[in-house]
């Protein structure tokens, strides 16, 4: 049985908030986001009461996916600021007791990267074998879509890319790159980092026998970016994946409280296979970026789904929920497609209490806190995601996720005296976070005082979960720990519910109400 922890456990128990650097704030007037952009706006990060940031890559890149592709892992790119910006924004964020979580790509580089840029000169290059070559292709596919091999114009062999060609796999059989990569962990915690987020951890290794993977069979469960015809079984999920991750948990864990949190894409997988991604009882990773409600339709009964889902693992296995993130469109702007009007009307709200109550570290995503929609009908002239673009734009965009921060009703919604380098959502002069600031009844101020009661309930942060009630539109779930109870019930429906228990509301969507209104919600704590 899952022993309680007695303390609080900053990247179990907290709440996570994800920045797109590119996208936040910026000093400069560049048009992108910085480094000192986000040292400007940790006051107002640490007023929401979350625990720690993760920042999407901003290492040396040629930007190609956006800093996916690093072509220095020592230098924070000039587009973001230097280096001692980042020793500033750790040493500022530690004071305001927040910590900080790096985006580490370790599937790749960027074919800018010294090492491909020599790997690829001749095929006796010392690091030559720092990167996957062959003479000739097998049929796997790049999940940008086409053939993952490229062929080098130097030496005429094809070396393995998972993404986009200008992002070559690193070949980590090879233990100088596992050395090397152990050096960078430790550089970066020496300077105080707390945590890497490990970029697609299910692609690190492939078949060593390079067999060809399946055509995909109809009716398979993709995810909505997915252009794959065929299932990934050659180079996804292989056993050696997870023996990296021990060795990258042993050197995480000479250093203490230090977070390694592991992207393993979703590709049709259920919550059982990312167990082995867990290992037992945390060992491995400590999270598993949990996919299950970052796309599609966000429907009462997917939230029932997920829930049990995860429940259903060992209780060793501490589960991770995000509404939305860098890659995938925004859930507010999933369950409210035509919103525009209330962002902060009860939907948004109901979201907010699901991602604070369940047992398991919530992700918040930039300006989701704000009911931040996604940026819909972006022209294909405005379009960056690479991802789309070398589709032909027919694989949906990326970029109506990462539209900058809306901060004020100022231009450019206070993110840049520049030209952003993606437009502001249109809404900003409703929507923005110094509105929200004053208005009580604001999204903003829900997800602060809601982040307030989960990080003062201990029930909220570490507590058990029992499932009561879950009818698809209506669930219920009690949260128990140190003697005490707390019932939360969530109406995804049009019509109103009652609550049968007795006990004291903490918070409600409408407290003048008998039962739940429409799309309502409730926490009590019970007697
Ligand atoms: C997953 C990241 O979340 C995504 O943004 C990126 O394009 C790919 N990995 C490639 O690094």
């Amino acid at each position: 049985m899952y022993m309680l922890e007695q303390e609080f456990v900053w990247w179990k128990h907290g709440v996570v908030y994800q920045i797109y650097p590119r996208s936040y704030k910026d000093t400069t007037g560049n048009g992108v986001g910085d480094l000192q952009g986000v040292i400007e706006k940790l006051d107002y990060i640490a007023s929401l009461g979350v625990s720690a940031i993760w920042l999407n890559p901003f290492f040396a890149s040629p930007m190609v996916d956006f800093g996916y592709d690093i072509s220095d892992y020592y230098m924070v790119d000039p587009l973001f600021g230097n280096n001692t910006d980042l020793l500033l924004l750790i040493t500022e964020a530690h004071k305001r007791g927040l910590k900080i979580i790096l985006d580490m790509v370790l599937n790749h580089t960027s074919d800018q990267h010294p090492w491909f840029t020599e790997a690829r000169s001749s095929k006796d290059n010392p690091k030559r074998d720092w990167y996957v070559w062959r003479d000739k292709p097998n049929n796997w596919e790049s999940i940008f879509g086409g053939s993952a091999w490229e062929k080098c114009p130097f030496t005429g062999e094809y070396y393995y890319h998972a993404f986009l060609s200008e992002q070559p796999d690193l070949n980590l059989r090879n233990p100088e790159v596992v050395e090397e990569i152990k050096k960078i962990f430790r550089h970066y915690m020496e300077m105080g980092v707390d945590g890497f987020r490990l970029d697609a951890v299910n692609t690190y290794y492939e078949d060593a026998a390079w067999r060809n993977n399946p055509e995909l069979k109809e009716g398979s469960d993709l995810s909505s970016h997915s252009v794959a015809g065929q299932r990934r079984v050659y180079n996804y999920d292989h056993y050696l994946n997870y023996s990296l991750l021990d060795d990258l948990r042993e050197v995480t864990d000479e250093y203490p409280n230090r977070l390694i949190l592991g992207e393993v894409g979703r590709e049709g997988k259920d919550e059982h296979a990312w167990k082995k991604y867990y290992g037992s009882c945390n060992r491995r990773l400590d999270l598993v970026f949990n996919f299950d409600l970052l796309y599609g339709e966000l429907s009462g009964g997917r939230f029932g789904k997920t829930l049990k889902a995860w429940e259903s693992l060992q209780y060793c296995s501490w589960p991770s929920y995000a509404l939305s993130s860098h890659d995938q469109i925004r859930a507010i702007s999933r369950v409210i497609p035509d919103q525009d009007a209330c962002p902060w009307g009860n939907r948004g709200k109901l979201l907010a209490v699901f991602l604070m109550t369940v047992r398991g570290t919530p992700f918040v995503y930039y300006g989701e806190e704000l009911g931040m929609p996604e940026y819909k009908g972006l022209t294909d002239e405005q379009i960056q995601d690479p991802w789309s673009i070398r589709n032909n734009y027919t694989v949906p965009t990326r970029d109506g996720c990462r539209t900058p921060m809306i901060w004020d009703d100022s231009k450019h919604a206070g993110f840049s005296l520049g030209s952003p380098w993606l437009p502001v959502h249109e809404t900003y002069k409703e929507i923005n976070a110094a509105a929200q600031q004053e208005d009580q009844a604001s999204m903003l101020e829900f997800y602060k005082e809601l982040i307030q009661l989960r990080n003062g309930t201990p029930a909220l942060h570490k507590g058990d979960l029992e499932i009561i009630i879950d009818e698809g539109d209506f669930l219920q779930y009690r949260r128990i720990a140190d003697g005490e109870v707390y019932l939360v019930s969530l109406n995804f429906s049009a019509a109103e519910r009652t609550v049968e228990d007795t006990g004291k509301v903490v918070l409600s969507s409408d407290r003048s109400v008998e039962g739940i209104e429409a799309y309502g919600f409730e926490i009590w704590k019970l007697d």
